[in-house]
């Protein structure tokens, strides 16, 4: 199990400062069975990686530039995340899709770029509301995944993670059924396998989207998700830490 949490562009420097040292401190326990990462914005992951240091908490950048460097001003590169630590970086969010025009294949080539530093991308796919109620959210997540894994070779399931969020489950607080979750989650899998075979059926899905304490048991009972991603929940410490535990439990 796995389980990140998205900050977004929320904390200003003494907050996720005592985020990081929250988090830490109240996930040692389980974060010896689970995976755990906390996403900062920018400016405060060579903060927060101070402070997480000793720790088992992992670093993730909530996005990226595929570019190893160059005149694009304002971007971040591959490889300055990876010095500054983070094992993760969260490509193709639904927010950056939206609000910044990120297509398919810009996304597919970050997931392309973050390997290639020595990262794992978490990849984010999901329909919006329109087109589940239209029927298309397993074609939506197939064109999603189709167009971010192209030319993307996997030689161990560990060096990807995909994670599910519906795009109408995010911020609104209205979550996916674990059985909603469960059938696309499925269908991921299977698209996985096909393409990758072993080390493809072996990527963690995480579903992500409204997770809280109170639902998050029942969504990682489902056998096909293997943790979460957490944004509203991973800015308070106390419910982030249940969502931990949550997984463990489960993931037990
Ligand atoms: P949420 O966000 O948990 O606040 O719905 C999830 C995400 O956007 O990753």
């Amino acid at each position: 199990m796995l389980v990140a949490g998205n900050w977004k562009m929320h904390t200003d420097r003494d907050e996720a400062l005592r985020l990081a040292a929250e988090v830490v401190r109240r996930t040692e326990p389980e974060a010896r069975a689970v995976d755990v990462a906390v996403c900062p914005p920018f400016v405060w992951l060579d903060a927060v990686r101070e402070r997480l240091h000793g720790s088992r908490v992992a670093l993730g950048a909530q996005n990226v530039h595929p570019a190893a460097s160059g005149a694009f001003t304002g971007e971040v590169a591959p490889p300055m995340l990876a010095a500054l630590g983070c094992r993760y970086v969260i490509v193709g969010h639904s927010e950056r899709r939206q609000h910044f025009g990120e297509s398919d294949a810009f996304v597919g080539e970050k997931v392309r770029a973050v390997m290639g530093a020595g990262m794992v991308p978490i990849l984010c796919v999901g329909e919006t509301l329109a087109e589940r109620d239209a029927g298309e959210a397993e074609a939506v997540v197939r064109r999603q995944l189709d167009g971010a894994l192209d030319g993307v070779t996997l030689d161990e399931a560990e060096a990807l993670v995909v994670a599910y969020e519906p795009v109408w489950a995010i911020g609104t607080g209205r979550t996916a059924t674990p059985e909603q979750a469960q059938a696309v989650h499925a269908f991921i899998r299977e698209r996985l396998g096909a393409r990758f075979g072993a080390a493809g059926r072996g990527v963690r899905l995480l579903y992500g989207g409204s997770v809280k304490p109170d639902n998050a048991a029942d969504l990682f009972a489902q056998p096909d998700l293997d943790g979460g991603l957490i944004g509203g929940a991973s800015l308070d410490a106390e419910a982030f830490a249940a969502i931990v535990r949550a997984a463990q439990q489960t993931g037990a």
